[in-house]
């Protein structure tokens, strides 16, 4: 499953949000979106999702660049969007299609898979935070998608909760192949993750560097390379800097 964006840039009503991105993903690469508040980075992720389809340039999705949403691509928001008035189970066999029975056979796998087993017949406003997360991520993995769009997916779940969640993605990316793209602000979170990182500056958003992480994983969160990597996001970013 390859992905490539070339000179993709998004204009509101006059105003553009985001402006030539190029961006090339290998199959079970793990890329990141780095930026701060407002450069483009769910703009970009909802292109490639192909539930925004105003964009100019292109995007090639395993050699196809029709617009649209992709069957073989997954998304997870920030917050879960579970449908209220269905048990966990339901949540994730709704987008399902064939029989009854196999379906849930493959929800109730995915279930398992992080984590919720016994939690099956809960209604979503019974749920912890991360447990609903948890519900959203085998909802989105349920369909084998084989890109896996990401838009702050850990953000809202403390800090524990947030470090099991991402080495359950890691070991979902181990076993499936996925190919990823992590939009996130969150820097600790982009360099245990990612293989590349893409940091997005400015007004409009332009992508003003790229980092790769060459560090095996599984990764150590207090490792030197993910430390210096850190300073040098800090420093591109430079949060002082005016545009
Ligand atoms: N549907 C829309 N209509 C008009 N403007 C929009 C729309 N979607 C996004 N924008 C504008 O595009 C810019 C980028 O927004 P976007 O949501 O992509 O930022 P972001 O990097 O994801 O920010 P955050 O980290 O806060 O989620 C913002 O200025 C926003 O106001
Ligand atoms: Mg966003």
């Amino acid at each position: 499953m390859s992905l490539a964006l070339r000179n993709v840039s998004r204009t509101f009503a006059g105003n553009t949000a985001v402006r030539n991105v190029n961006l090339s993903v290998q199959p079970g690469e793990i890329v990141g979106l780095l930026g701060t508040s407002g450069c483009g980075k769910s703009t970009i992720l909802r292109a490639i999702s192909g539930l925004d389809d105003g964009y100019e340039g292109e995007i090639e999705i395993n050699g196809s660049t029709s617009k649209g949403v992709h069957d073989t691509t997954g998304f997870i928001f920030q917050e879960p969007r579970l449908l209220p008035w269905l048990t966990v189970l339901d949540n994730v066999t709704f987008g399902l299609k064939g029989d009854k029975a196999t379906r849930e056979k493959r929800a109730k796998e995915y279930i398992a898979n992080v984590g919720l087993v016994g939690n099956e017949n809960l209604y979503p406003r019974q749920l912890s935070g991360g447990m609903a997360q948890r519900v959203a991520i085998a909802r989105a993995l349920v369909t084998s998608p084989e890109i896996l769009l990401l838009d702050e997916p850990f953000s809202a779940l403390d800090a524990f909760t947030k470090m099991q969640l991402q080495d359950l993605l890691l070991d979902i990316w181990k076993a499936y192949n996925s190919t990823i793209v992590l939009v996130t602000h969150d820097i600790d979170e982009a360099t245990y993750l990612c293989d590349r990182i893409l940091i997005l500056r400015g007004q409009p958003g332009e992508v003003d560097r790229e980092i790769t992480l060459t560090e095996q994983r599984p990764r150590n969160r207090g490792s030197q390379e993910l430390a210096k990597c850190k300073s040098d996001i800090l420093e591109s970013l430079d949060l002082n800097r005016k545009n």
